[in-house]
């Protein structure tokens, strides 16, 4: 797929940012993430993917900065297939999808890394927080996270997007339904 699929990386590669919000934290024991825990290494990780792959990009920096309008055209005309959500955060979260929603296709699949992590996955916090809202219609009621079950196993960690408006969408490669589609049973029956 590497001449059909780009990947897109984001991190601050310093760690977790200072929290602003308490759908942020823990409610149980107030266990909460600190500033500048899980600080990655950028340079390392740029290294091995430019030794691998051609078909990648790594965004250094707040997602509230790196998505910026000219990586979301170009996210106009390369549809996201696959959302990976991995910052535990709810407000970190809800930046992406405030930037992305406009151009996430039905079927797109959203998978939060975290979604069970804070408080038992409770809609008070974390990724969490942002499927409630986000199927509560803060974001319109136009669009919805319906959860796969065929790809959560048994987490409540992978999601289809679908919109019901004139938004964006994915284009068939050869459509599936036709007029002249018949499907015989092969028990002798009149029915399809
Ligand atoms: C649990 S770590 C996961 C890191 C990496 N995905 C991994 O698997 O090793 C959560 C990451 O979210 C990043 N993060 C949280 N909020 C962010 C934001 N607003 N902008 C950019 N990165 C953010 C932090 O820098 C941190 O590295």
């Amino acid at each position: 797929m590497t001449d059909r699929v780009n990947g897109h990386a984001f991190d601050t590669f310093e760690g977790m940012p200072a929290s602003t919000s308490i759908g942020d934290g823990d409610l149980i024991v107030g266990d909460h993430w600190e500033e500048g825990q899980f600080a990655g290494e950028y340079e390392q990780l740029e290294r091995y993917c430019r030794a691998r792959y051609n078909n990648y990009e790594i965004h250094k920096g707040y997602f509230e900065k790196t998505l910026t309008e000219n990586l979301l055209g170009k996210l106009k005309t390369h549809k996201p297939i696959l959302i990976w959500i991995d910052c535990d955060y709810y407000s970190s979260t809800r930046s992406v999808f405030e930037k992305l929603l406009p151009l996430i296709p039905s079927g797109c699949v959203v998978y939060f890394d975290d979604f069970e992590l804070l408080n038992y996955g409770s809609r008070f916090t974390g990724e969490a927080r942002f499927v409630a809202e986000m199927n509560r219609g803060a974001f319109g009621d136009q669009v919805e996270l319906v959860l796969d079950k065929s790809l959560s196993m048994d987490s409540n960690r992978c999601y289809r997007f679908i919109r019901c408006d004139s938004g964006p969408s994915f284009q068939p490669i050869k459509g599936r339904h036709s007029t002249d589609q018949v499907r015989r049973r092969t028990n002798g029956s009149a029915l399809p």
